[in-house]
């Protein structure tokens, strides 16, 4: 298993371009499951997330190609199977995307349950009353999704709270339905308004994404259409935080600003420089940043997935920082190796509360899940001596080349095979 060797004491100075968002490509991919006609999907980022989908995809009997570098072309014309194994799903959660535009093009799918992962159990129980409510036929049983529906018909669906990939199952699902869908409730991520925009160039007829209510008016067939993924603006945001932890001065180019504006505000509030310009993100640390307390909430309030990060960042700000982790249950698992590495992190329940600042000592940590993993290599950077970040599969699947690119912002960072 690789690892990730940081020598830290290095202030990040220069620029580095922003992939394409996992979390919009996912979507995407799942999208053109729900036409005949091949879907394009251009700055698509290389991770492994990427890779396991193009191989659930190709288990259905869909051709894959990449016609070009960060590009995906996806032929869902010869769509024979309609089952996602466990195999593939137990390693990659938002297999279950696959789940509405099955069910809505083909009538049945069979999809592993997802089961739980290291940030929390992740249940799926409002994907599959959604789906119930547009008249599927869902049962679960041995581990497994097994839904039939003739011709899903139009519904109108409250979520009881609020569900990322939740809104994007349905909303796929909706887009061939029978009659108008209205998804109440519904994330407001940049992801599903990315989703809604694919959507509606196959043809789909969407409204409101983005808002609360989004109301869908199902048609017969959706043809093929080209995309271009959104920035990622998680990458974007794990960036920033690379700068002013450091105290370094560095330029995100190729980002969506408006996309990560509660993590740029946050940023501010501890003293940190951001200015936006366009597409271009500039972030300058400085030498004393305040202490800034943090909650995470749905779009547009602070996002969960910037939450490692951000403590990463709070061990050298001074004061005290409370984190509070509002949206899954165990997402604290990157404090622990902070603290190994000097951090002053104390957990009280949904609550994280850090003491800075200190001075981190590099050490041998295990990464947990794709965003501990960032948070401590960007402990890492600030660390003395070495830190030795393991598990780095964990960071390669929404990552892209993050030590080569980090490298060339002047990180002392190599990848141990
Ligand atoms: C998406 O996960 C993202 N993944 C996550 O990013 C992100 O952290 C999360 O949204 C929140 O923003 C993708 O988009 C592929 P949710 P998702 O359904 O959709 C509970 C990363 O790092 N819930 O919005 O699975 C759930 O347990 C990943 O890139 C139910 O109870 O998250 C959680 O506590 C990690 N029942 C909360 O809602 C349901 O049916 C939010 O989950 C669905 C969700």
């Amino acid at each position: 298993m690789d690892k990730l060797k940081i020598t830290g004491g290095v202030r990040l100075e220069g620029s580095v371009t922003v992939s394409g968002a996992k979390n919009a490509a996912l979507p995407a991919m799942a999208a053109a499951l729900l036409s005949p006609v091949p879907v394009e999907l251009g700055n698509v980022p290389m991770v492994n997330d990427i890779r396991t989908t193009r191989k659930l995809l190709a288990e259905l009997g869909v051709r894959v190609t990449l016609p070009e570098d960060h590009t995906v072309r996806i032929d869902a014309g010869g769509l024979a199977r309609c089952e996602a194994p466990y195999e593939l799903v137990r390693t990659m959660r938002a297999s279950v995307l696959v789940l509405g535009p099955l069910l809505a093009r083909t009538g049945r799918a069979r999809v592993s349950l997802p089961g739980g992962c290291a940030i929390g159990a992740r249940p799926i129980d409002s994907h599959i009353r959604g789906l119930e409510k547009m008249g599927a036929d869902i049962r679960t049983e041995h581990g497994y999704v097994e839904a039939t529906a003739r011709r899903l018909r139009g519904a109108d669906i409250l979520f009881d709270r609020v569900t990322v990939t939740g809104t994007e199952n349905l909303l796929m699902a909706a887009v061939l339905a029978e009659g108008e869908t209205i998804l109440r409730n519904s994330a407001l991520e940049p992801e599903v308004v990315d989703l809604a925009r694919l959507l509606s160039a196959m043809g789909a007829d969407v409204e409101g994404a983005g808002t609360p209510t989004i109301r869908v008016r199902g048609v017969r067939e959706l043809h093929g259409a080209s995309h271009r993924v959104m920035p990622d603006r998680i990458e974007a945001g794990t960036f920033l935080v690379a700068g002013a932890v450091t105290k370094g001065n560095i330029e995100i180019l190729g980002a969506e600003p408006a996309t990560l504006l509660s993590t740029v505000e946050k940023l501010r509030e501890t003293g940190v420089l951001v200015e936006i310009d366009g597409d271009r993100i500039r972030v300058a640390g400085v030498e004393a940043p305040r202490a800034a307390s943090a909650t995470t909430r749905e779009h547009p309030g602070f996002p969960t997935d910037m939450q490692a990060q951000y403590m990463a960042f709070s061990t050298q700000a001074c004061g005290v920082s409370v984190i509070t982790e509002n949206i899954f249950e165990n997402r604290f698992m990157h404090a622990s190796e902070l603290v190994r590495m000097g951090a002053r992190i104390r957990i009280e329940g949904a609550r994280a509360i850090v003491e800075g600042p200190t001075r981190l000592s590099g050490a041998n940590v295990i990464a947990s899940d794709l965003r501990a993993g960032a948070s401590l290599v960007l402990a890492g950077l600030v660390a003395e001596g070495d830190t030795v970040v393991n598990r780095v599969y964990h960071l390669d699947r929404g990552y892209e080349r993050l030590e080569e690119r980090l490298g060339m912002l002047g990180a002392r960072i190599e990848r141990i095979h």
